[in-house]
């Protein structure tokens, strides 16, 4: 019997640390209606929530204290207002806040320019990807023909670093320690995403040229890697024919020695 839980126990005892954060927040706003309850729900299925960044992360406050939860002494922070957004959130995205800042869109902040709610939501907020650039959410404000603009200019990086990706996730399929390397196109992509919010298409394009060395550079390590790989196989496979022509001869010789008989 036991053993047959014991997968199940390892399974909670690995949750536990998940359960742990269930704080008074969820637990009082959980069981509200309507704008007070909804963003219990909405943040279940956020990047954030996946992470570990939970409601007091953002709002600040006690998570541990009903009475005093929500008590700016404790450093409850409240909901921002539209235009205290960006600041609220480059508390931890430091480097796209400070690209966000110096762009148009920063800098019409307060006259029509859109923060980090209008286009990645609160709540709900998803990994980010060049699908974020589309028709629906770049023509609230002014013509799609500049998010085109600024789409084309990081999709082919965007591109390369799908593939690579790709080739990455096939070699730790077949057993190569891929660590070092992941970790290598993980920091290029980060410094790459970030770029999209000084929305300035020339400064995109001048900044490629430098990522496109660097994922070549990468690309070439995993060329090493799958020319080693082959050549073990080409090997292996030689060391097989050897057996099957030694076998062969072998039992040639046998059977001319039993013909001589
Ligand atoms: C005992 C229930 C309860 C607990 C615990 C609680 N809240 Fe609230 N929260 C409320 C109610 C009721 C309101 C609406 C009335 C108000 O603003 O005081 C509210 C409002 C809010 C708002 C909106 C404020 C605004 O300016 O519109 C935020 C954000 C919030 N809570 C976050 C939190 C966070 C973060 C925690 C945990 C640190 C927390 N709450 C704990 C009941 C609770
Ligand atoms: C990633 C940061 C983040 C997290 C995590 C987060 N919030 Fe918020 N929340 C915001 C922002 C930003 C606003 C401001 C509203 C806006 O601009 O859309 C807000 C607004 C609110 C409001 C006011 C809504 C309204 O319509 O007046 C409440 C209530 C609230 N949050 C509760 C919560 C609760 C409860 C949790 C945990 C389940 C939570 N928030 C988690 C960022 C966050
Ligand atoms: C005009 C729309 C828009 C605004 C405003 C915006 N973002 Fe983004 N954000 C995007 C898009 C599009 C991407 C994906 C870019 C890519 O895949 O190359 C992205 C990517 C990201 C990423 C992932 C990249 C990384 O560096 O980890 C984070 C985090 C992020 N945004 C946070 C923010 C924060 C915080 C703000 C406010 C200071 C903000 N964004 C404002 C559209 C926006
Ligand atoms: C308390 C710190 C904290 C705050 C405040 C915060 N975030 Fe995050 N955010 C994180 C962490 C941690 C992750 C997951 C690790 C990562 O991808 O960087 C994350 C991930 C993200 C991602 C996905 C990044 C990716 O790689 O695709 C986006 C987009 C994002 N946050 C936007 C926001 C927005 C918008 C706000 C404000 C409403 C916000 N964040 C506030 C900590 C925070
Ligand atoms: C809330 C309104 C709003 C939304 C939504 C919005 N923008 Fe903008 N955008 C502005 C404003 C305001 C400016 C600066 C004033 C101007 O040039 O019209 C601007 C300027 C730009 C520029 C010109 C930058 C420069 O340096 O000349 C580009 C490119 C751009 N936006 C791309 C986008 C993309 C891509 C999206 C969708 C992910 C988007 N915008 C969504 C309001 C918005």
């Amino acid at each position: 019997m036991i053993n047959k839980l014991l997968p199940l126990l390892v399974f909670l005892a690995l949750c536990t640390p998940v359960l742990a954060e269930d704080t008074v927040c969820l637990q009082c706003h959980g069981g509200q209606e309507g704008r007070l309850g909804a963003p219990v729900g909405l943040w279940k299925t956020s990047v954030h929530a996946a992470n570990g960044i939970s409601c007091h992360d953002c709002h600040g406050g006690d998570p541990t204290d009903f009475g005093t939860a929500m008590d700016p002494d404790k450093g409850f922070l409240g909901a921002p207002d539209y235009a205290d957004v960006p600041a609220f959130c480059g508390r931890c995205h430091l480097g796209v806040r400070e690209d966000y800042s110096g762009s148009a869109h920063g800098k019409a902040l307060g006259k029509g320019g859109p923060q980090c709610v209008v286009c990645h939501g609160n709540h709900a907020v998803q990994k980010a990807s060049i699908e974020l650039i589309n028709k629906e959410s770049c023509t609230r404000c002014h013509s799609y023909e500049r998010a085109a603009k600024v789409k084309t200019a990081i999709s082919q990086t965007e591109d390369s670093l799908k593939m690579l990706e790709g080739q990455i996730d096939e070699l730790h399929r077949v057993g190569i320690d891929t660590k070092k390397i992941s970790g290598q196109l993980f920091s290029s992509r980060n410094d790459f995403r970030r770029l999209f919010h000084t929305v300035d298409v020339e400064e995109m394009r001048a900044e490629t040229a430098g990522f496109t060395t660097r994922l070549d550079k990468i690309g070439a390590q995993i060329t090493v890697i799958k020319d080693e790989l082959s050549q073990r196989k080409m090997v292996g496979g030689l060391v097989v024919l050897l057996l099957i022509v030694g076998g062969c001869i072998a039992m040639l010789i046998r059977k001319s020695y039993h013909e001589e008989e």
